[in-house]
């Protein structure tokens, strides 16, 4: 039997329970990783389990705020000690709480920060102290968005955000390459998922008009992206930005 290109290397997707998340564990799964997938609800957890368990997969599912410090550091652990190590970090997990600028209340400023922002600081760090640990370098995913390259009106914070990731990819990739830890970004642009349902339909149809490619892309299309950057033909990739997004920025 020929070897799966991701075989005997563990990858950790946070908010791997739906979307993105989801597509992106499941492909890593198909190309021979033990997967560790986080999220809050879990019911939804352990769907997921059951499902790439079903499909033979290594699996473990792990409640867990992205936001949160010990949650963090325990989920690293736990991806430990259930396979020995951690080679992928795919940091996955965002949300929204949108509004117009002069509207936004500070809390919807400070929750979509603390996820978006400081939940990839925070599994970044403790997921790249294991891989310095074990010498064989690892990799470092982080779903960024076009809104974090362009701006998006109702979305001071998630842009924001989104921009400080692309920041943080940036100089994380100058640092950890020295212990041959690469990271880079993918920036989605509208994508079908839960949260792109949450979109006004009128918002929808004026963002869908500014897309070449004229239609949404899937939660499949970005984990392809990811996919790649996990696997060895990346070797010579670090600190970039590969926007998945129809050609709505270019
Ligand atoms: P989604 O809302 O369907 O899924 C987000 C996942 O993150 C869920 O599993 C949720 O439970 C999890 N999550 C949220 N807060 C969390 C926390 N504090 N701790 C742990 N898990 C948490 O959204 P979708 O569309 O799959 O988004 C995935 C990523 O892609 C996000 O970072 C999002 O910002 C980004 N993105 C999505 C786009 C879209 O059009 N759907 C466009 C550009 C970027």
């Amino acid at each position: 039997m020929t070897k799966a290109p991701l075989d005997g290397r563990v990858a950790v997707v946070t908010g791997g329970t739906r979307g993105i998340g989801a597509a992106i564990a499941t492909s890593l799964a198909e190309d021979g990783a033990a997967v560790v997938v986080s999220g809050r609800d879990a019911d939804r957890l352990g769907r997921v389990a059951k499902d790439l368990e079903g499909q033979g997969r290594a699996v473990l599912a792990v409640a867990a705020d992205a936001a949160k410090r010990e949650d963090c550091d325990r989920l690293v652990d736990a991806a430990k000690e259930r396979f020995g190590r951690i080679d992928i970090l795919v940091n996955n997990a965002g949300i929204t709480r949108d509004g117009l600028l002069v509207r936004m209340k500070d809390e919807d400023w400070d929750r979509v920060m603390e996820v978006n922002l400081r939940g990839a600081f925070l599994m970044t760090r403790a997921a790249a102290k294991a891989m310095v640990r074990q010498k064989s370098g690892g990799r470092v995913i982080n779903i960024a968005s076009t809104a974090g390259a362009m701006g998006n009106a109702g979305q001071a914070n998630y842009s924001a955000a989104k921009a400080g990731l692309i920041g943080f990819t940036k100089a994380a990739a100058r640092e950890l390459a020295h212990w041959g830890i690469l990271v880079n970004a993918v920036a989605p642009g509208l994508i079908e998922t839960d949260m792109a349902a949450a979109i006004t339909a009128g918002a929808r149809e004026a963002l869908l008009a500014q897309v070449p490619l004229k239609r949404i892309g899937t939660a499949r299309e970005v984990a392809e992206m990811v996919r790649f950057l996990a696997g060895d033909g990346a070797a010579y990739v670090t600190g970039q930005v590969f926007h998945v997004n129809g050609g709505l920025y270019m």
